[in-house]
């Protein structure tokens, strides 16, 4: 799918083919006049406006170890691409596994064996991958023993040796939805959706979820040992599961520094009613200690949730840790402003101003979501206090709905995807909409603050994890739940990636093309 130089110029609104390359390089310099898709495109493809183009990098079930028993997880989400100056032609990418379908899986029964359960376990968690850049090409190198992966049945310890429910180290881990990037090299996963496996329960154990997938059949385990934020030490190999960071559906882990150098992660809790979070660390280079706060927007403040200088808690709950696994109910408890599904985070560039994703909450009939900015006060990402507004919102008007993962490009232009589920598709309220996309939200020119689709996927599919290369010439995204609403594989919704009549497969994608070097490349 490579795009000519023609379709480049008719692009830029050119459409001519007189323009020598000095003229072309002025004109990338500035791209005014991008026009995005129409609105409404829903094609069994990814689709992308004249000036891109894509590559298929890996799909589910690809073998990623030389003796090929390792393989790349169902339903790829986030992407944190590792990039080094001295060694440009290698990168690694860690990719998050989110969920598995049992109808794909073909584990899809009334009677689940172990074996179905353990295939499921084998397909999520996350892929560690190296990468190949040849002539600016990407490619994983299939046969690294650097590659690895972490599943439902990886041993993973909890930080500071700490214990949950008499266990001092979880089994596996799933869910693996967004995540974010540490400064010393660690990547964050966090497991979202949790309470789909082993189900979840309340402070008193009461059973408020069985978990559809049924994972306790084969083996009960704790719940509260799920709905963490998992750190990953990719060298090593290793992951540990951060307590202080609190319990919830973790949609993402944003990693900034406050004014003093201490690290703050920023994390939404993406569930219709639930809230922002952030987490101070008393260090500069590590998670293993500080404080966790919850949002009020109404009186701009950052609440700190602490158990030591509560008795109400020690009250209610016989450890931190225990307090920790109800985060949710004690963030209420101290005035947490409930949310429309708070997802995807980012930092404007060069700012101490957060973008959230509020994708929706359609039981207050908030169907297309918005962006909430945060504006921490003396910008200082570890204030407690802050303003916020309304960024951008969905609707007709601006042309999106459901906004869900964020990436700013290296020129400060903000990128996002759409999540419109999959059963609510082309259907009302969302047919102006068609397949979700991705969109493109310039920081400069005519078109500044408008949103721009750059792409469409495929049917039911969602664009996850956008993450640019250091250069700005390279956005990796992952195509996640392609064919989602197929209820049998005898009768599939969608053939993405390999067409014709074949099983559709969630894939990364590594996009590029002179529309990318006009946009987002480093000047
Ligand atoms: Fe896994 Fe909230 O998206
Ligand atoms: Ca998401
Ligand atoms: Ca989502």
């Amino acid at each position: 799918m490579k795009q000519s130089r023609k379709e480049f110029l008719q692009f830029l609104g050119m459409g001519s083919l007189t323009l020598s390359t000095t003229s072309l390089w002025a004109m990338s310099k500035k791209p005014a006049g991008i026009v995005g898709l129409s609105p409404g495109m829903a094609s069994d493809n990814v689709v992308l406006v004249p000036g891109l183009s894509y590559e298929k990098l890996i799909s589910w079930g690809d073998s990623i170890s030389e003796d090929g028993k390792l393989r790349f997880g169902f339903n790829n989400d986030y992407t944190a691409l590792l990039e080094n100056s001295s060694t440009p032609s290698q990168a690694y990418l860690w990719v998050n596994h989110e969920y598995p379908d049992p109808v794909f899986l073909e584990t899809k029964k009334p009677n689940k064996t172990k074996a179905d359960i353990e295939k499921e376990m084998k397909n999520v968690g996350g892929s560690f991958l190296e990468l190949r850049r040849a002539s600016g090409k990407w490619s994983v190198v299939t046969d690294s023993s650097k590659n690895f992966r972490l599943d439902g049945q990886s041993k993973i310890p909890f930080s500071n040796g700490e214990s949950i429910q008499g266990s001092s180290v979880a089994i596996g881990t799933f869910a693996n939805c967004a995540g974010g990037k540490t400064p010393w090299g660690s990547v964050l996963t966090c497991e979202e959706n949790y309470q789909d496996y082993y189900g979840d329960v309340d402070d008193q154990g009461q059973i408020i979820e069985k978990g559809y997938l049924g994972w306790s059949t084969y083996q009960q385990r704790p719940p509260q040992h799920y709905g963490w934020v998992v750190e990953i030490f990719l060298e090593k190999k290793q992951a540990v599961k951060h307590v202080g960071l609190g319990r919830f559906s973790h949609e993402c882990a944003t990693v900034t520094r406050a004014k003093d150098g201490r690290v703050v992660v920023y994390s939404g809790d993406d569930k219709a009613g639930e809230c922002l979070y952030k987490f101070v660390s008393d260090s500069t280079d590590s998670l293993h200690k500080g404080t966790l706060y919850v949002a009020n927007l109404e009186q701009g403040k950052w609440i700190e949730i602490s158990y030591k200088k509560s008795k109400a808690f020690q009250k209610m709950f016989a450890t931190e840790q225990d307090m920790f696994c109800y985060t949710r109910k004690v963030a209420h408890i101290l005035g947490g402003t409930p949310l429309d599904r708070p997802e995807d985070i980012e930092i404007i560039p060069g700012t101490a101003n957060v973008l959230v994703a509020l994708t929706n909450n359609t039981g207050k009939k908030n169907y297309f979501g918005s962006l909430l900015k945060i504006i921490e006060s003396n910008q200082d990402a570890a204030s407690e206090t802050f303003q916020s507004e309304t960024f951008l919102t969905g609707g007709e008007t601006t042309g999106f709905a459901c906004p869900d993962n964020l990436a700013f490009d290296p020129r400060g232009n903000l990128w996002f995807t759409t999540d419109i589920s999959g059963n609510k598709m082309n259907k009302d309220p969302y047919t102006p909409f068609g397949n979700n996309g991705l969109f493109v939200v310039l920081a400069q020119g005519p078109q500044k603050g408008q949103a721009i689709q750059m792409a469409s996927a495929p049917f039911d599919a969602e664009f996850t994890g956008p993450t640019f290369s250091e250069d700005g010439k390279t956005l990796f995204l992952s195509v996640q739940h392609p064919g989602e609403e197929t209820k049998t594989v005898s009768k599939l919704t969608s053939h993405w990636p390999d067409g014709g009549s074949s099983i559709p497969k969630p894939s990364v994608i590594v996009i590029q093309g002179p529309a990318l070097e006009a946009i987002s490349a480093k000047k």
